[in-house]
């Protein structure tokens, strides 16, 4: 469990998206970023690619970035895994063909103070489904496939958020609207507080404690670029 909990809620909100975060010319500078780096994980089970923005490309788009982050967020340090390399990250670019399933970006560091999740749409199609519950343990994935529990990952595998948030089902017309690729008993008492519809250049914002997913409509493929940060 992180041990801030109360200093951590304080800075909580409702998650929130910024229209046009990025000006066109910006998103193309992020996807040509995007083409120029090395590849970080290449997923083939959960179709996935993930590459990090090591803060050795591109620094003039790093304080472009930081300063629009700073006028969202305010006072923030960025708080992301190295690269394979040991450079500094600024997060992660994800390019998927599948939906990523239920989980929360809390880290590994229960001294934190964690605070905003960030989400750059680098692509027009993609959902992500932000839900009110919350979870202060490390980062988790949430599953009730003995498949998945077994798996090995970045996150921790668990089902321990069914016992936290009560029995009622899960919204029967939601789950079919957007959340096919999760078993509606993994969602037993789960609310969703937004559904956040991709578009190019917006910017999501949430509480790294807000557990969240894809929803299962993915055309092709989406790309996005998310940061985790944290508050001293
Ligand atoms: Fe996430």
């Amino acid at each position: 469990m992180h041990k801030f909990i109360d200093k951590i809620k304080r800075f909580e909100s409702k998650p929130f998206i910024i229209e046009n975060f990025l000006t066109k010319e910006e998103v193309s500078l992020f996807q040509k970023l995007y083409e120029e780096l090395p590849i970080e994980v290449n997923n083939r089970r959960q179709k996935i690619i993930k590459k990090k923005w090591s803060d050795e490309y591109n620094k003039d788009l790093q304080s472009t970035y930081i300063k629009k982050l700073k006028g969202v967020i305010s006072d923030f340090q960025l708080d992301n895994p190295k690269t394979i390399n040991g450079a500094k990250s600024l997060g992660l670019f994800q390019e998927s063909y599948m939906p990523v399933t239920l989980h929360v970006d809390t880290g590994f560091d229960f001294k934190k103070l964690i605070y905003k999740q960030t989400l750059l749409a680098l692509s027009d199609t993609g959902e992500t489904i932000i839900f009110k519950n919350r979870f202060y343990g490390c980062s988790t994935t949430f599953s009730i496939d003995p498949k998945e529990l077994s798996s090995k990952g970045y996150n921790r595998r668990s089902s321990e958020h069914l016992k936290l948030y009560g029995n009622k089902d899960f919204n029967k017309e939601i789950h079919e609207k957007y959340l096919g690729h999760e078993d509606i008993n993994n969602l037993k008492g789960l609310e969703v507080e937004m559904v956040f519809k991709w578009k190019l250049g917006d910017l999501l914002v949430f509480d790294r404690s807000n557990l969240h997913c894809s929803s299962n409509n993915i055309k092709n493929k989406k790309l996005g670029f998310t940061s985790s940060t944290k508050r001293l």
